[in-house]
């Protein structure tokens, strides 16, 4: 319930983002960081779609929003950026996100979205 308003929340703050699905797990639930050692985030996923993005997101305290990776599903690599790294496994559907060495400021709710086509092929 929680997770599906905030994802609401991400859908309304940028319109960049066509459909965030619903169905995405996470585990361990939208959690709270802050240790100073590497933080592994699973998030897996449902779609029929080859074709389709993935966005992690953290969100401050505040309430905002940050974007933080985006992994397309056609890319063959994991997207890396800095501190933070993606273990993308398409065939799985599952995604994790790796913080190195995780510090107080990551302290935050982070959460992964599922960018599906407009268009649908049937
Ligand atoms: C990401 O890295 C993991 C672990 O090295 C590997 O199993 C996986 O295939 C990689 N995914 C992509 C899309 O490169």
């Amino acid at each position: 319930m929680l997770l599906s308003s905030l994802l609401k929340v991400v859908e309304a703050s940028l319109c960049l983002v066509s459909i965030i699905a619903q169905k995405v797990t996470q585990d361990p639930q939208p959690m709270l960081v802050w240790k100073k050692e590497a933080v592994t985030l699973d998030c897996t996923y449902d779609t029929i779609e080859s074709s389709y993005s993935l966005f992690w997101y953290k969100q401050l305290s505040s309430g905002a929003m940050i974007f933080l990776l985006r992994q397309d599903s056609y890319n063959k690599q994991n997207v890396t950026e800095g501190r933070y790294s993606l273990n993308f496994q398409k065939a799985s559907k599952s995604i994790t996100f790796v913080i190195s060495t995780s510090q107080l400021e990551d302290s935050a709710v982070y959460f992964c979205a599922l960018r599906e086509p407009t268009v649908r092929r049937t």
